[in-house]
């Protein structure tokens, strides 16, 4: 993108500006599929083969935001932003089958209570890739009777905590749960198994279908990860189907099924996949990569926003941060990709707000603790919170609902 030129971008009236979290990576203590996983022998024999630490693979008490959510919330606010997206987690919720805690129901009524107090509009994620270990023994989301339980669960906390929240996200990333979990198997439950994740795919539709159904008060939608497939080479016919194929099967079949049950759509954008014909299909030109090694393509959310763009609903772009702990990229990079949202919406593509992930350095799953997301840092050891030099910059961003190109 040019940059020898000074511009200023406002944002529509009323675009919501906010930062997202999840339980899970975020507030420690928690027993579920994942906590299992991680302690299992045979990961921590496979991350001591690579000659790494297996405590920087360990979740435990992620950034300790179980105690410390009024200070998060104050975070959220020093950052002028007017809503915040956090999870809550099914495993603490509901210990065991139709057994629901109201010690933990209790909490989380009061860090959404919180947030009000804080005049901060709350989108809630009942689903973030987590299962109670009883629903992972029962077979995981690939049984069918784990949606008729979701749903109990999903109903139970829309009745006790609906009151509070302003949007609801029903499932996380449903996409990358069926291929991390069931086809690469890096996720839990680690298997290659197309059939269980043809079940689990259908038994999510099926999850965010239901949900919806029960008529909640508060608009309800979903995140999606959308990519944007393109092909190397527009004239090869082969790259072009294969990038149509990706597209389809990542980014659209999900979406496609649950467009009528839905009041928006979340979108998570972090990735282009520029796909050649040979494997491994895919050959970015990673000019600039996050710590993650993951190309830095700011231009790719305006396509993903022009392709959501069609099936006319309100749209929320709910994740999209880099892993920089050096903090070198991230204003960039969050203006770069609010350039090009800013474009999409001039071309009429009803865009409602814009959310960074994440608040805090927090648990980047399989990767463990060295991804650094954070506008915060947080220290391991104390938990301490500090602002890295782009949380002011966001913050600005925040508060004029502009941004400076
Ligand atoms: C997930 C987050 C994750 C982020 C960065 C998203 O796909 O929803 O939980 O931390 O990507 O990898």
């Amino acid at each position: 993108m040019a940059k020898n030129y000074k511009e200023t971008l406002r944002f529509p009236d009323n675009f919501l500006w906010g930062v997202s979290t999840s339980a899970y990576q975020t507030e420690g203590g928690i027993v579920c599929d994942w906590s299992g996983w991680e302690k299992s022998l045979e990961r921590i024999k496979g991350i001591k083969k690579q000659g790494l630490d297996p405590e920087d693979f360990i979740c435990d008490k992620a950034c300790d935001s179980y105690h410390r959510y009024k200070e998060d919330l104050d975070l959220v606010k020093d950052l002028n932003c007017g809503v915040y997206r956090m999870g809550v987690e099914w495993a603490r919720i509901e210990p065991q089958p139709e057994v629901f805690s109201e010690k933990e129901i209790e909490h989380y009524r009061q860090v959404l209570k919180e947030a009000k107090k804080r005049n901060l509009k709350v989108v809630l994620t009942l689903w973030h890739w987590t299962n109670p270990v009883w629903v992972q023994e029962m077979g995981g989301w690939a049984n069918k009777k784990v949606v008729e339980y979701f749903l109990v669960y999903a109903k139970r906390i829309s009745q006790e905590l609906g009151d509070l929240v302003d949007f609801w996200v029903v499932l996380n990333e449903p996409m990358v749960h069926v291929f991390n979990g069931y086809i690469i198997g890096k996720f839990p439950p680690n298997k290659f198994c197309p059939f269980q994740a043809y079940k689990t795919f259908r038994n999510l539709v099926q999850a965010q279908r239901k949900v919806y159904d029960l008529g909640l008060k508060s608009p309800v939608g979903i995140t999606a990860l959308i990519n944007y497939f393109e092909p190397a080479r527009e004239w090869c016919f082969l790259e072009r189907s294969l990038a149509s194929l990706m597209h389809y099967f990542w980014n659209h079949k999900f979406l496609k099924k649950i467009k009528n049950h839905i009041d928006f759509i979340g979108v998570d954008y972090y990735f282009h996949d520029r796909i050649v014909w040979y494997p491994p299909f895919r050959k970015n030109l990673n000019e600039k990569v996050t710590d993650m090694g993951w190309e830095i393509y700011p231009e790719g959310i305006y396509y993903v926003l022009k392709y959501l763009g069609k099936f006319k609903k309100p749209i929320y772009i709910m994740e999209n941060g880099i892993a920089d702990a050096q903090d070198k990229y991230r204003a960039d990079f969050i203006k770069d990709h609010l350039y090009y949202a800013h474009k999409a919406i001039e071309e009429g593509v009803d865009v409602r707000g814009y959310f960074y992930w994440s608040l805090l350095d927090n648990f980047e799953w399989a990767a463990g603790w060295d991804p650094k997301f954070g506008l915060y840092k947080v220290n391991r050891k104390t938990f301490q919170r500090k602002a890295r030099p782009s949380a002011k910059i966001y913050s600005k961003i925040c508060q004029s609902n502009s941004v400076e190109i």
